[in-house]
Order: structure tokens, then C-alpha cells, then sequence
């Protein structure tokens, strides 16, 4: 079995799985270690590589979700993390930090191609709409099992704010919302989404989906709900896939 190694950036924590390059599955636990605070790109760099060197089961290419738009590898936008990382070759920089080819993604769109191979998404055929609730709120939208890349709706304005700096999870526990007040704000930006791009299912990711039995029935939409099948896990698993996919393993 070719064990291929995921990366899941996020505000608080780095998450890192082995992943069968063959069925998608994580095969044991995750491992995390905490994002430098800010995310500064030379000390970030050498978290990873630190949590690389934690995985000598992997080998082949690396996989990395990232909370930025991404393009050939190179993070164009830095909405949570040091602005340094607008315009860097990320991919590159993963490479020389693991010693092997590394390949970056956004993080939503990692976790999204992770529920629609083997989590909640699986089979759709309609408009499928991944949302990751973390520090941000990551977007990944698919049509017909395909995505259409960096669609950044955590950025779209809400009653005058962006949405993930009302609805986000990290805004949930600032402002210490009780799971109503939050799922309040949550089902203001779907309607905002639904009005404009009518998904048929809607996965519900990052690291609150772990507590989805807490909250899930106060979430209301058009559209079907299901919490990430993978949970917070989906964003490893997907980047391995990528990394994966990209090199052939
Ligand atoms: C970033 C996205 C990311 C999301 C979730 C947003 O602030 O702009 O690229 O997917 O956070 O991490």
C-alpha cells in the first residue's frame, strides 16, 4: 500500500494524515502541531517540515491545504495568515521543506474533492456546495462531480460584512455564541448563497463539524445539509488525493 501524506492548514493547527493513495482512506490518526501564530512563512515552513518528519511511513509527493487562493501552486491571497504568503511558489517552498514534490491547494477545495470521492458528497450529480467553518469560511462548489476552483465565498458581503467575519468559527467562540446565535448567522449567509448559486446539497466541514449533532437541526436552507462525512479530516485527506492525482503515485 502507497501511503501519500496530507497537510491541512488552519489558524490554530496544522493537521497531517497518511492516506491510501488508492482509496482516499486515512490509515490511522491525524497528528497536529500548532499553526506559528500569524503564520509567518519561514517558521510555518519549518512546522511542516517538522510534522513531515513525524510521517516516515509516507512517501512519494505531499499534499497541502491551504486557507488561500491558489494557482500552479503560488497563494495569491492572505485573508487569515501573513500577507508575505500573497505571490510565494508554496508549492515550491512545501517541496524544499519535505524533501520530496509537494503540491498546494485551497483548503476548502482540498476537503471538497475529499467528501466527493469517499465522504458526504459521493455519488452527487447536481450543484454540491463544500463550506469549512474555521478561522474562515472556506468554499468549494462542484457541478456535475466537477469544481469550479477558489470560489472564496467566505468573502462575500452579508449584511455589510463579509460573511466569515459573522459567521465563522473562530467569530463563535470570540463572541462566545450559543449554538443558536451562531446557527442564526450561518443560515443568514446560506440564504445569501442559496439566493445566488440554488446548490442542491450543502456539506457542512472543518473543525466544528465535529460537533455537527450539536447544531445541525437548527441549520435551515433549500438545500439538503449534511455534515463532512470525513469531518475535520476531510481537508488532509483531500490534499494527499491531490498530491496523488497530480504526480500519478
Ligand atoms: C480564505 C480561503 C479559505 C478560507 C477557509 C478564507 O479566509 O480566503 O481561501 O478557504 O478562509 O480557510
Amino acid at each position: 500500500m502507497s501511503l501519500i501524506l496530507g497537510l491541512d492548514l488552519g489558524g490554530s493547527s496544522i493537521k497531517a494524515g497518511a492516506v491510501d493513495a488508492a482509496t482516499g482512506q486515512l490509515v490511522g490518526d491525524t497528528q497536529s502541531a500548532p499553526t506559528p501564530p500569524g503564520a509567518p512563512v519561514a517558521a510555518t515552513r519549518d512546522a511542516i517540515a517538522a510534522l513531515v518528519a513525524r510521517f516516515p511511513q509516507c512517501s512519494g509527493p505531499v499534499g497541502l491545504a491551504f486557507p488561500s487562493v491558489v494557482d500552479r501552486g503560488v497563494t495569491l491571497t492572505a485573508a487569515n495568515i501573513d500577507r508575505a504568503w500573497i505571490g510565494v511558489d508554496a508549492a515550491a517552498l512545501l517541496s524544499a521543506a519535505a524533501g520530496r514534490p509537494g503540491v498546494v491547494v485551497n483548503d476548502a477545495d482540498a476537503a471538497g474533492v475529499a467528501e466527493m470521492h469517499c465522504g458526504a458528497g459521493r455519488g452527487e450529480q447536481g450543484v454540491m456546495m463544500m463550506l469549512t467553518f474555521g478561522t474562515g469560511i472556506g468554499s468549494a462548489l462542484f457541478v456535475g462531480g466537477h469544481l469550479w476552483p477558489n470560489t472564496e465565498l467566505g468573502h462575500l458581503e452579508v449584511d455589510g460584512r463579509e460573511a466569515e467575519h459573522i459567521a465563522s468559527a473562530r467569530v463563535r467562540t470570540e463572541e462566545g455564541l450559543d449554538w443558536p446565535a451562531w446557527t442564526g448567522r450561518v443560515n443568514r449567509v446560506l440564504g445569501c448563497y442559496e439566493a445566488l448559486l440554488w446548490p442542491d446539497l450543502i456539506i457542512i466541514g472543518g473543525g466544528v463539524s465535529d460537533r455537527f449533532e450539536e447544531f445541525g437541526s437548527l441549520l435551515k436552507a433549500r438545500a439538503r445539509i449534511r455534515p463532512a462525512g470525513l469531518r475535520h479530516a476531510a481537508g488532509v485527506v483531500g490534499a494527499a488525493m491531490y498530491a496523488a492525482k497530480s504526480l500519478q503515485v
